[in-house]
């Protein structure tokens, strides 16, 4: 295998297999010019694509920052998603294949999965649920947490799906802030052979505030775990049995809100952001079918929990409104043992798996033996999400795992942006590992300049320069925040992430350029990290930084002060890792803590973070002379080094 530097300069192309290019769903390169001449009606033909209950008049009303996308439609996600199906051959087509992670399997067809959620609609209408209404889903990756968001849509409710490794506090931040009024959970949930006590979890973030919260629907999902039921609390399967399996979908405007999901940002507290059902859901179905080439006879896997946006797009809606067969797994790449997917592909015989670079780099250490027991020739595309994928990794997931067959879509996009805005499409484009590749047709993109100038060659900052259906529409209960984060820096959107463009106009992603960061695929921000510190009694200030990790991509580094009675200790800092995983949930916990002295700070007292960003970066520590304490970095720098 050639060097990874070699690969790079030479900018070595792969391209997918000639049959791969001749079975493409999307063959015509024309696709990219036609959508570009006439970007709406290229849009409308996708919508078109999708069942309306009423025909938009209007594509798009655009006063920026607001958009507006098929004015005048009416339309339900969830009929889309599932009644469509019903007069077709997929009706007893499977819609989930679900295994737990001891290798229990559950199926259901789209009209099992129609009735359930049906049931479900009509349960959540006779506890009070009505259109608007916002509902909090905290569930492990059971087939239950998909009906549970369908059942929403289907009734008109707005989801706001928690992701279930979020803490008690966390939970209740996000049902305050959305003002849910009934929250769908299970009893339990499996990780690693050990019991995650889901409802007790919903108990005490009911507990900690004055929440909104009227109602709660559990799922019996370990069912030998009996769990402390009240006047509040209804079992999911006595709701649904007793409750009619016939239910008319709500019919909803196009840009009725469709899911409200909390992502991190700058500041300490995560914004909700706000996505709407025409547009959502015709950039879902669309990007399913031209990315990952989605047909009737695959059988799709994207790995990522339906907690985060990756799970909404390409777990549910995108593949389920294509009439997909979508695997779903409750467990860990490594548990009971590190070949879990391998298994998983084996006997599923699973056909499109799509996943986080930080798991490959996991694969990768845990060994080729590994994947090489396992017969994956099911496999004929593969995807990564989440964090630019280094071309070691890319190289190892091309020969490993696609053997050299299978074509590698690496997609760039957001919470923000609803489904994916840079990726090769298969068949059209040649890969260049390292590069993400180019704006999907319909999305136009440019890297600019701190000033707002194109950048023709070399880095700059990444903005989406033309609004999209899938755009977010806001942040729930902050309108300024929403123009402050994403359109106060340009006229057109902006990302967040740095990026380069070559001569091909292909997009390489650098990353976060603002104070998140990402660990494992996540998104994180630095001062939801350090309010969670200061918070604690003994820590009198905080900062975050993130440091490179050979596998998560990122790890959380905390450099701390105490108050003065406090002195530094491991179980002090064992005590401090322990209190952020409390108060924001395990995936927040920092790898380490450094106790220092003083932070440095300049002289009008803001902590410099920039300084100990180049000591855990490795990097020359850079000009102190502004510092107001300059020896504090010198002394912090030997702490991090020890
Ligand atoms: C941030 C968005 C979108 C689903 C998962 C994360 C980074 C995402 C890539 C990629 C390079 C990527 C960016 C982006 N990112 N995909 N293929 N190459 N970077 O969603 O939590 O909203 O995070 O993830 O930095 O801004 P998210």
């Amino acid at each position: 295998m050639q060097t990874i530097d070699t690969l790079l300069k030479e900018k070595r192309r792969f391209s997918a297999s000639d049959a791969f290019k001749a079975n493409a769903n999307l063959k015509d390169p024309s696709i990219y010019t036609s959508a570009k001449k006439n970007r709406l009606s290229f849009w409308e033909s996708q919508a078109d694509k999708l069942t309306w209950f009423k025909k938009w008049h209007t594509v798009l009303k655009w006063n920026r920052p607001h958009a507006e996308w098929f004015v005048g439609g009416t339309l339900s996600a969830a009929y889309n998603c599932l009644d469509v199906h019903l007069t077709t051959h997929r009706r007893t087509k499977q819609a989930i294949i679900w295994e737990g992670e001891l290798g229990d399997v559950q199926t259901y067809t789209y009209e099992q999965a129609h009735e359930e959620v049906s049931r479900l609609a009509n349960s959540l209408v006779e506890l009070g649920i009505k259109k608007g209404d916002r509902v909090t889903i905290y569930m492990p990756m059971i087939p239950q947490l998909a009906f549970a968001v369908l059942a929403c849509a289907r009734v008109g409710a707005i989801h706001s799906v928690v992701f279930g490794g979020f803490s008690a506090q966390s939970l209740k931040d996000r049902i305050l802030d959305s003002g849910s009024t009934l929250v769908i959970t299970a009893n339990a949930g499996m990780r690693r052979g050990k019991l995650l006590p889901i409802k007790t979890v919903v108990d005490t973030a009911i507990a900690l505030g004055d929440t909104p919260v009227k109602n709660v629907i559990v799922v019996s999902h370990l069912k030998d775990h009996s769990v402390t039921m009240t006047s509040i609390d209804h079992d999911y399967h006595t709701l649904i049995s007793k409750a009619s399996p016939l239910h008319d979908a709500a019919k909803m405007e196009s840009e009725d809100p469709l899911f409200i999901l909390y992502t991190s940002g700058t500041t300490g507290k995560p914004k909700g952001i706000i996505h709407t059902t025409g547009g959502y859901l015709t950039h879902a179905n669309y990007s399913t079918k031209a990315v990952f080439d989605i047909k009737d006879s695959d059988i799709y896997w994207c790995t990522a929990d339906i907690g985060w946006i990756t799970g909404h797009t390409y777990v549910i809606y995108g593949p389920m409104s294509n009439g997909a067969t979508c695997m779903m797994f409750e467990g860990t790449p490594d548990y009971p043992s590190q070949d879990r997917f391998w298994q998983l592909i084996d006997k599923h015989k699973i056909s499109i798996l799509y996943t986080a670079p930080t798991a490959i780099r996991s694969f990768m250490k845990w060994g080729d033996h590994l994947p090489a027991k396992y017969n994956l020739s099911s496999l004929r595309l593969l995807g990564s999400v989440g964090e630019p994928i280094n071309p070691e990794a890319w190289m190892w997931y091309y020969t490993q795992i696609g053997r050299k067959k299978c074509p590698i879509v690496d997609t760039w996009w957001q919470t923000e942006t609803g489904g994916i805005m840079i990726s090769n499409l298969p068949a059209l484009n040649d890969m260049k590992p390292g590069y993400t590749g180019l704006p999907l047709p319909g999305i136009e993109i440019a890297i600019l300049h701190n000033n707002g100038n194109k950048v023709n060659e070399g880095g700059g900052l990444l903005s989406i320069t033309e609004p999209w259906p899938s755009m977010l529409r806001g942040i729930w209960g902050d309108t300024e925040r929403f123009k402050e984060t994403y359109w106060s820096r340009f006229d057109t959107y902006f990302a967040g992430d740095g990026a380069t463009i070559d001569d091909d106009g292909y997009v390489m992603v650098l990353g976060r350029v603002d104070d998140v960061l990402n660990v494992a695929g996540h998104r994180i921000g630095t001062m939801e990290v350090e309010s969670a510190l200061v918070e604690c009694q003994f820590v009198s200030e905080a900062a975050v930084v993130g440091m490179p990790d050979e596998i998560k991509g990122q790890a959380i580094v905390a450099f701390v002060t105490l108050e003065a009675a406090q002195s530094p200790s491991p179980e002090l800092e064992n005590e401090l890792i322990r209190q952020v995983g409390e108060k924001i949930g395990a995936i927040a916990k920092p790898k380490r803590i450094i106790f220092a002295p003083e932070l440095p700070k300049t002289r009008s007292g803001k902590i410099m973070r920039r300084l100990l960003k180049n000591i855990v970066e490795g990097h020359p520590v850079g000009d102190t002379s502004t510092l107001a304490n300059p020896d504090a970095v010198t002394d912090i720098a030997n702490a991090f080094l020890k």
